[in-house]
């Protein structure tokens, strides 16, 4: 791999191809990598470090870079122990090097990693000075931890991310969006972005969805920095594409969903089941994007991308013991959790003596400010078109 990024930026991070779930909850089906970087001047800065299982191939990324040389300063980011987890092994290795962080970053260090000395805590708008090149460091609290910051280098109009702009999907082989390509996909799409997008928005709504409202304060905030490379914690350095990385960053946190709808359903015997493949071929018929997601059997972070993807949310929740069937709940509360908004908004479901799941959908949707597109359907036992005409519900989400 080509870890130069230009003269003064080396890539440094890794690759995971092991972990199958991510932060305890979210598939990985293409890898993750863990990406950190090196800004070689007079001083040496590195850029947050890696996952815990990596310490011997993180290190010698290093070493393949600068040699015997010594790394002055850690930049840290982002305590999240997928990029600090290596922070002890760094010091063991560079017992010089001079950690570089905010305020609300060094209670954590303390904590993780009981390191207390040898910290340089910086406030908004600080400067670093390296030798020929200066970096600069802006608080991003709460994208999507509250000591979240991101650093900037004029000179290179590089922007060092953190998690924002970050993507599931290992970048093995290339790790620059001139042709990174997310590994294990069957065939190149038209470009990097296109290819990662949809990782993207899945990142995005499971890991930092809930908050829209920050991420919008940094994407303000940023506005007045000339950004023409963001290294991003996890997937492709962008600089092709960033006009539609940023704007893309922007529609997710403004949570504006395109033209689609997203059926997710949970389902014992498959009358739910029924209905909402029912509601898939309703939509199929008259042109309407969608996907559909059993809740039963998927992992919840597909449905969750889904919903954060497309303006129309349907779920389909059976009653059970007088309550909405949890699979389905479970993801309602997510995503009323993630603060989702701007959605349009349908429920349905089967029921044997007294149905309750419909209704209650409809409670939480519509305290979340959906749109009910009807009053939803709930049905007594088997599955009928009678029963559940979803011809009429398709009609409605086409307009
Ligand atoms: C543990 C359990 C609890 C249930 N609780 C209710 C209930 O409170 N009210 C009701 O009308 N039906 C209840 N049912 C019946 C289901 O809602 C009914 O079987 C429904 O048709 C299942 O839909 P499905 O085929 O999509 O799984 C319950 C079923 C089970 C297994
Ligand atoms: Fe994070
Ligand atoms: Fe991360």
């Amino acid at each position: 791999m080509n870890r130069k990024i230009s003269e003064r930026i080396r890539y440094v991070g890794v690759n995971d191809h092991h972990k199958v779930i991510f932060e305890g909850m979210w598939p990985l089906p293409f890898g993750v990598s863990y990406n950190s970087y090196l800004v070689v001047d007079d001083k040496v800065a590195l850029i947050d470090t890696a996952e815990a299982d990596f310490s011997r191939e993180f290190l010698s990324n290093i070493r393949e870079e600068i040699g015997d040389r010594k790394v002055d300063y850690l930049i840290v980011n982002h305590m999240e122990p997928d990029h600090s987890s290596l922070m002890k092994d760094i010091r063991e290795q560079y017992p010089e090097i001079r950690i570089v962080t905010n305020a609300k970053a060094v209670p954590m260090i303390k904590g993780y990693y009981g390191i207390t000395d040898n910290i340089h805590v910086i406030k908004e708008g600080d400067t670093l000075d390296l030798g020929s090149s200066v970096l600069s460091f802006h608080l991003a609290p709460m994208v999507h931890w509250p000591e979240t910051m991101v650093t900037y280098l004029t000179e290179e109009k590089t922007l060092f991310s953190g998690d924002a702009f970050g993507t599931f999907g290992a970048v093995d082989g290339e790790i620059t969006d001139d042709g990174a390509h997310l590994c294990g996909w069957l065939d190149k799409a038209e470009n990097c972005f296109e290819e990662f997008k949809d990782e993207m928005t899945r990142y995005y709504s499971n890991i930092v969805g809930k908050y829209g409202q920050t991420v919008q304060a940094a994407l303000k905030k940023l506005s007045s920095l000339e950004i023409g490379r963001i290294c991003s914690t996890h997937g492709p350095v962008w600089q092709k594409h960033i006009p539609e990385v940023v704007s893309f960053y922007d529609r997710l946190s403004r949570y504006e969903g395109g033209r689609g709808v997203c059926i997710a359903y949970a389902s014992m015997y498959g009358n739910t089941a029924k209905a909402a493949k029912s509601l898939a071929a309703e939509l199929a018929a008259r042109g309407i994007p969608y996907t559909l997601h059993n809740l039963c059997t998927e992992n919840v972070s597909y449905a969750y991308r889904d919903a954060f993807k497309y303006d129309t949310v349907a779920i389909g929740a059976p009653t059970y013991n007088n309550d909405i069937f949890p699979p389905a709940y479970n993801f309602m509360y997510g995503l009323c959790a993630r603060l989702l908004k701007n959605r349009r908004f349908f429920a349905f479901g089967s029921y044997t003596w007294a149905g309750a799941s419909v209704r209650l959908l409809n409670e939480m949707a519509q305290k979340q400010g959906f749109e009910l597109i009807s009053e939803g359907i709930s049905f007594p036992q088997g599955f009928t078109q009678e029963k559940c005409d979803m011809g009429r519900i398709a009609e409605l989400m086409s307009r």
